[in-house]
């Protein structure tokens, strides 16, 4: 008994030795052994801001009208216009952000159309998206009170290309200011008299194209100016974002990390979508071919934002200013007989895992990216809702925010993974995403995703830097790559219980299906 006893701890020592040699990046997984991963869950530094799980709603298509708003008169159940069923499904990801009102929409919109009684407001013509009119219905007081009911920071993205530095100025006070002024009067005079003390202040959004065409050298300039004229009222400060970088366009990160005091910005944003542009493909009618083709994008997005983080460590190596992916996300042809202009799309497993293998990813690299926005939150893009008039439902990327909301403001714990690849045609991806992190009451919390879709993944998981003793787990999964939720059959795609996950010794072992994501509770 005693020998067989001996023998089993020396082949658990072989064993262990052979799944976690010492740590080093980058490792690929040998042979038919299991995949590995190993997290040192007392070795935490960085705090994984809540804001990297934030979100993004634009005067487009049905996202504001008929996503958010659906007016007081509405027999959809709303509080002062605004949809119950959106505003409670969102509260319970914890949503922590909302950025309005654009996109290309923020710097054609001129904030006073859309303040006083709603009749009264003038219309404008809403030329990007569709050309259709746009009533202002829906204006600064509107989307506070969205901000307020969902518990959510707003992040307001100002008019830099068709406005004016004073424009802008007037906004801030207008929302921010507490004493007597014009503006802070006239908020009063709207029915508001407390200012809201808005943090998030977006300085112009994409000015390199629809927000002006300028140039990075001009757009720094002007990012001065306006920067300088909206102001902070009372105790508090506006954390300042300047427009930032299309995808991979480098030079423009370089030139504002270097002409703009690094005082004057909180951060800078960056835009990047997983999309082929010259063939944007449809939602869900997809091929393997075409999934693989997706993963590879989304991780290129990953690889170009290191290049950008790589160009703003030169410059502040001290990380004081944060990187904000303010726009990310799938971008597939619109759903057929929907209006070009109004870019709604469905959302499939496919999207569920490019949101996991992002966030994931953003988790990885909280120490500069401090926020981001996926593009957008309701019946646009990659969106985690869809209505039909009274009608809503859930798509798989919101179950992967509702799963993830553990790691808000966690402590990320240091991860290495070994694990081998999912490939085709000649092309290696590693086949598994991770992230891991503590939160304040010392659980911890780990998310992985299985981005191959033919090929169960045994895992297993080393706990190091504490006793760990029970876990439980989460997973989303589907048979099918192109699962998604539809009004007719809205539970297609949700998370289930997942008990797989065995924990011994600090080792948990575990089968991770095909095109899965799991989110694994540790204590
Ligand atoms: O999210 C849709 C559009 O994509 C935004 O308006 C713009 O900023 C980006 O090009």
């Amino acid at each position: 008994m005693k020998t067989m006893k001996y023998t089993a701890s020396i082949a658990a020592v072989i064993l262990v030795t052979l799944l976690f040699p010492a740590r080093s990046e980058g490792q690929k997984q040998t042979g038919s052994l299991p995949a590995n991963i190993i997290i040192d869950t007392d070795l935490g530094k960085s705090v994984i801001s809540r804001h990297i799980y934030g979100h993004f709603s634009e005067h487009l298509g049905r996202c504001i009208y008929g996503g958010f708003w659906m007016g007081e008169n509405s027999t959809v159940p709303n509080t002062r216009g605004i949809r119950n069923d959106v505003v409670e499904a969102l509260k319970k990801t914890r949503i922590p952000n909302l950025r309005w009102p654009g996109g290309c929409f923020a710097d054609e919109y001129h904030w006073t159309d859309g303040i006083g009684p709603r009749e009264k407001r003038p219309k404008m013509v809403n030329t990007h998206w569709g050309g259709v009119t746009e009533d202002n219905s829906f204006g600064t007081h509107e989307f506070l009170d969205l901000c307020e009911q969902l518990g959510a920071e707003p992040y307001i993205c100002g008019n830099l290309g068709s406005g004016s530095v004073e424009e802008m100025s007037k906004w801030v006070e207008y929302i921010n200011f507490d004493g007597v002024s014009p503006m802070a009067d006239l908020r009063r005079l709207n029915g508001r008299d407390k200012p809201w003390n808005v943090k998030f202040w977006g300085v112009g959004n994409e000015n390199w194209g629809c927000g002006g065409n300028m140039t990075a050298d001009f757009y720094a300039d002007q990012y001065r100016r306006y920067a300088t004229y909206t102001r902070n009222y009372g105790d508090n400060r506006l954390l300042k974002i300047a427009g930032g970088a299309n995808s991979t366009d480098y030079n423009w990160t370089e030139t504002l990390m270097r002409d703009i005091p690094h005082g004057m910005m909180w951060g800078i944003s960056l835009h990047y979508y997983t999309t082929n542009w010259r063939k944007h493909g449809s939602a869900t009618q997809f091929g393997e071919k075409e999934y693989f083709e997706t993963i590879q994008g989304c991780l290129n997005v990953e690889a170009a934002l290191d290049r950008h983080i790589n160009i703003m460590d030169l410059y502040d190596p001290g990380n004081k200013v944060a990187l904000v992916v303010d726009e990310w996300g799938t971008w597939w042809d619109v759903e057929p007989g929907t209006n070009p202009g109004f870019l709604y799309q469905q959302s499939t497993m496919r999207d569920a895992i490019v949101a996991g293998v992002s966030l994931n990813y953003f988790n990885e690299r909280c120490e500069r990216i401090k926020m981001t926005n996926i593009a957008q939150t309701v019946n646009v893009l990659q969106s985690l809702i869809l209505t039909d008039g009274e009608k809503m439902i859930l798509t798989p990327t919101y179950h992967v925010y509702e799963m993830f909301k553990v790691h808000h403001d966690a402590t990320l714990l240091p991860l290495d993974i070994n694990c081998g690849s999912y490939s085709m045609n000649g092309s290696d991806l590693p086949a598994l995403s991770a992230s891991a992190s503590k939160d304040v009451n010392g659980l911890v919390h780990i998310s992985i995703v299985n981005i191959d879709p033919g090929k169960e993944i045994e895992l297993l998981i080393d706990l190091r830097g504490g006793n760990y003793t029970d876990v439980s787990g989460r997973i989303l999964t589907n048979s099918q790559l192109n699962a998604h939720n539809t009004f007719d059959t809205p539970e297609e795609v949700k998370p289930a219980a997942y008990s797989e996950a065995k924990l011994k010794k600090n080792i948990l072992s575990l089968k991770m299906p095909p095109k899965s994501i799991v989110m694994l509770e540790v204590k």
